[in-house]
């Protein structure tokens, strides 16, 4: 194979004129994969180091007839002409890879090849997010999600199970860290979901705002002051009821306190206030803490699944938070300063006034 290597004299990387290895310079750096067959003589003409670190483990290296049908022809023979230039995608490797194959002359096929696995990701979760008003989305997001890491473990368990006699120690443990990196993720998710069962059909009756806040306070107020943090709360008259599902409230509550509280770590003197007021024909129940805050640029990253700075979070809590707020059929608002605090206001329907 005629891989472009990069000299060591390369004048680009001695920052003198471009030369030729500017070209195999960046074939190298670029972060997309770029693999040419030849057709004719039924090799690897050339791969980039994207594409050798994609299609090349320690286990395997795919030669020019594995690449074709991996890429191009179930039967490894060269593909007709109506595949040319058009766009596909792969799952290889736990990867999702996008790619588009090009004939040149009718001796050599280039594809060049992207990894959009992350993008593809969010993508869907993002999608499914939007609307709102088909929770089916989600769940086919996640099904997506852990059947993943699931097909990959099984691939993995019977690789070992057929080479148990053969392979050494070491090659068995790597497989079987392997299978172990999969079953993270899949405990990732089934964290991030605890909180999606709730959303089965919710239960609007009026609630008394006063009561719910105050038997919401007394069953963190003990977690709260151990963090050294004070909560208080105060109700604006004339708020008095609001339509809500009592347990949906409880945990769109339970995630914004538990922020305030993570955004108050090592703050000094903590503080958490609780505020309900009507506004504009709702009841505006703002969380404000006096914490770490936000950069506007973090602030718009808020509501984006699996957006999170903590090294425990999902990144679902807000998006989640979200979702239950629209159900109850409310909104809400993320106001931030960074080092001065944050107020995350939730705009819920008010009380009918004949119940
Ligand atoms: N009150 C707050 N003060 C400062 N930053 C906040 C606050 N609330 C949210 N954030 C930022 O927004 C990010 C996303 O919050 P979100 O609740 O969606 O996920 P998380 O708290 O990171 O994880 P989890 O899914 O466990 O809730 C947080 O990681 C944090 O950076
Ligand atoms: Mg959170």
């Amino acid at each position: 194979m005629n891989n472009f290597l990069i000299e060591s004299n390369c004048p680009v990387i001695n920052n003198k004129s471009p030369g030729n290895c500017l070209y195999a310079y960046i074939m190298e750096t670029i972060d997309l994969g770029i693999v040419i067959l030849g057709v004719k003589e039924k090799e690897i003409v050339f791969k980039n180091k994207f594409a050798s670190d994609l299609f090349q483990d320690n286990d395997d290296n795919l030669g020019y007839r594995a690449l074709l049908t991996l890429l191009l022809s179930e039967d490894g023979k060269v593909p007709p002409n109506e595949i040319i230039g058009k766009a596909y995608t792969l799952w290889y490797k736990n990867r999702l890879l996008g790619y588009t194959p090009y004939m040149i002359s009718n001796r050599f096929i280039w594809v060049i090849i992207r990894d959009i696995t992350e993008r593809s990701r969010l993508e869907s979760i993002a999608e499914a997010v939007n609307s709102m008003e088909n929770i089916s989305y989600i769940f086919s997001g996640i099904r997506h999600e852990l059947g993943n890491p699931i097909n990959s473990i099984k691939m993995t368990l019977s690789v070992l199970k057929k080479n148990l006699n053969n392979y050494s120690t070491n090659a068995v443990e790597k497989f079987v860290d392997r299978a172990m990196t999969e079953i993270s993720r899949v405990e990732f998710l089934l964290q991030a979901l605890k909180s999606f069962s709730i959303f089965e059909n919710p239960n609007i009756q009026n609630i008394i705002l006063e009561e719910f806040l105050i038997s919401f306070i007394s069953l963190v107020s003990s977690d709260l002051s151990q963090s050294g943090i004070k909560i208080s709360k105060l109700i604006v008259p004339p708020v008095e009821k609001i339509s809500a599902d009592q347990r949906l409230l409880h945990q769109v509550m339970l995630n914004l306190i538990t922020n305030a509280s993570d955004a108050l770590k090592n703050c000094e003197n903590p503080n958490i206030f609780i505020r309900a007021e009507k506004k504009d024909g709702f009841v505006a129940v703002t969380v404000e803490d006096n914490g770490c805050g936000m950069s506007e640029e973090e602030q718009t990253n808020l509501f984006k699944p699996f957006y999170t700075t903590k090294t425990q979070g999902t990144g679902l809590g807000l998006m989640i938070t979200l979702k239950m707020v629209t159900l109850m059929k409310g909104h809400m608002e993320i106001k931030s300063l960074k080092d001065v605090g944050t107020k995350a206001t939730v705009f819920i329907p008010e009380g009918k006034k004949n119940e």
